[in-house]
């Protein structure tokens, strides 16, 4: 199996956790996407369900299927979003980011009952910043003195550019991806980092998945706090 089609396996086992009148969050990435896609074929089938985007890119696929959208304002509760990571590990922490959606991700996560993440197996690591480097959305303003300061916290940081372009987020702000190497301690890097004048969010997602679904080449698995919790 391709890593397009596990992607899509675990996109569409976790569409159906979704019911008829819930509030729900929806991913950036490719994996996420095609949770959208099958999102938008069952709205057209007479799902009833109001969604909030976490980028530019999955509202305007989410308006392509007239999947209705509401604001994330302060009477919104989200009964369950799904979206993708660039890492697991066994305690359901994640780098996310890849796709620079880092900050309103967060948001929408930490507002969501229940956060499912859809990967394939390449996604899954023994320890977080093995394979990916952390990326930290920065305000333009000043952003190479937050450079240099989140390098003296142990990283090699590069801005993020796309075509030789400096990468901007659907905020208006810069991204340095942060190479750390493996972290031992994800939950402390993610607080020193964000203790950064000048940093606005960063990729590391500590105890917010509640349920991560792998699409691998064996077939579905899937993880949740229960059993690797405690780890
Ligand atoms: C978007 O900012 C990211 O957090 C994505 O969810 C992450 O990069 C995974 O992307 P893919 O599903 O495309 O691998």
């Amino acid at each position: 199996m391709e890593q397009p089609e596990m992607k899509k396996l675990a996109a569409e086992r976790a569409v159906q956790f979704v019911e008829d009148g819930m509030i729900v969050g929806l991913g950036t990435g490719s994996t996420a996407e095609f949770a959208i896609r099958k999102l938008g074929a069952m709205v057209k089938g007479g799902l009833h369900i109001q969604a909030i985007p976490t980028s530019q890119k999955s509202k305007k696929l989410a308006g392509e299927f007239e999947i209705p959208l509401i604001e994330l304002d302060d009477t919104v509760e989200i009964d369950v979003t799904i979206d993708g990571a660039d890492e697991v590990d066994s305690n359901l922490n994640l780098i996310k980011g890849g796709g620079g959606a880092l900050t309103r991700e967060k948001i929408v996560a930490y507002h969501t009952k229940k956060l499912i993440i859809v990967v394939d197996e390449t996604k899954i690591v023994k320890r977080l910043g093995a394979d990916f480097p952390v990326p930290v959305e920065v305000t333009k303003f000043a952003w190479a003195a937050t450079k240099k300061t989140l390098i003296d916290l142990g990283c090699t940081a590069e801005l993020r550019t796309i075509m030789d372009e400096k990468f901007i987020t659907d905020n208006g702000n810069y991204i340095i991806n942060c190479d750390f190497g493996p972290i031992s301690q994800p939950e402390v890097l993610e607080k020193d980092i964000n203790a950064i004048p000048g940093v606005v969010e960063n990729g590391l997602f500590i105890n917010l998945a509640d349920l991560v679904i792998v699409g691998s080449r064996q077939g579905l698995m899937t993880l949740d706090q229960q059993i690797t919790g405690s780890d």
